[in-house]
């Protein structure tokens, strides 16, 4: 059996990119989800990935599910904290409810899986943390105050963990996708996304695949010297 990664929000979207690629690059993978029943069990059909239940945004419920996954295929080598949500609208518009989902899905997760991991990989003296960070954490988006926080805030907490783990042998590094063709940028509202197409240099949105390929090559075991980086991947649209 390969390494064993845990991706988050790892039945669809870009989750589901990275659980497929690192399967394929013969890693034992674990696709954690939050909600979607039906989503999962149709990826678990399609790819015999093994599909684990639980809420990123809970501390306790990532704890569980972690040991979970550890039972069933042991120590957890790799982690990929890719689950996220968005609640755009304006901030004179935003409930403290929109602020604090994304808070806790996008950030707080953060803490709540790699605070449950990080002993062992410490103890082990291995571990790949990748944190799907976005271009709006980069550059600030209009509509995502909240998003823009919580993606900005992922980043410095991959800086600060790299340099602590670094002498461990545990790399953590952040990839930063731009606009990726999922159901997330599905809901912006059309004409908003022409707009925002227009402004790709590459002329298109991104796929999945194209993340899920830096996903990959972080997690390598000759990834060893690259760690606290983010690595940008938006077609040009900032040059971060
Ligand atoms: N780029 C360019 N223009 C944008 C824009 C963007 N990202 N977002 C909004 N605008 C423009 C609108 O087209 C509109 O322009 P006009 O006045 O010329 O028509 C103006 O800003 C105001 O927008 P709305 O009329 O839509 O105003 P609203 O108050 O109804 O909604 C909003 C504001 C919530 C910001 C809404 O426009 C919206 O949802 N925008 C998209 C925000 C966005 O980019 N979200 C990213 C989601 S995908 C994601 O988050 C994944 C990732 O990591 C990249």
């Amino acid at each position: 059996m390969g390494k064993v990664a845990v991706v988050t929000g790892g039945t669809r979207g870009i989750g589901e990119a990275i659980s497929v690629a690192l399967n394929a690059a013969g890693f034992t993978v674990a696709a954690n989800y939050a909600g979607n029943d039906a989503a999962a069990a149709k990826f678990k059909g399609e790819t015999g990935i093994a599909v684990y239940k639980w809420s990123v945004a809970d501390f306790d419920e990532c704890r569980t599910g972690l040991a979970k996954v550890e039972a069933d295929l042991g120590p957890v080598q790799v982690v990929v904290n890719n689950a996220g949500i968005t609640r755009d609208t304006m901030l004179h518009r935003m409930k403290p409810e929109h602020w604090q989902a994304v808070i806790d899905t996008d950030l707080s997760s953060l803490f709540n899986m790699c605070r449950n991991v990080i002993e062992g990989m410490r103890e082990r003296n291995f571990g790949r943390i990748i944190n799907i960070a976005s271009i709006n954490g980069q550059k600030g988006q209009m509509g995502q105050t909240n998003y823009s926080a919580a993606k900005a805030g992922l980043i410095g907490f991959t800086k600060a963990l790299a340099m602590e783990s670094a002498a461990k042998g545990i790399t953590v590094n952040a990839v930063a996708p731009g606009y990726i063709n999922t159901e997330m940028v599905a809901a912006v509202p059309e004409a908003v996304l022409q707009k925002i197409i227009a402004q790709i240099p590459a002329g298109r949105l991104g796929a999945a695949d194209e993340i899920a390929r830096a996903v990959t090559f972080l997690a390598a075991d000759e990834a060893a010297w690259i760690t606290g980086s983010t690595l940008t991947i938006n077609g040009g649209q900032y040059c971060a």
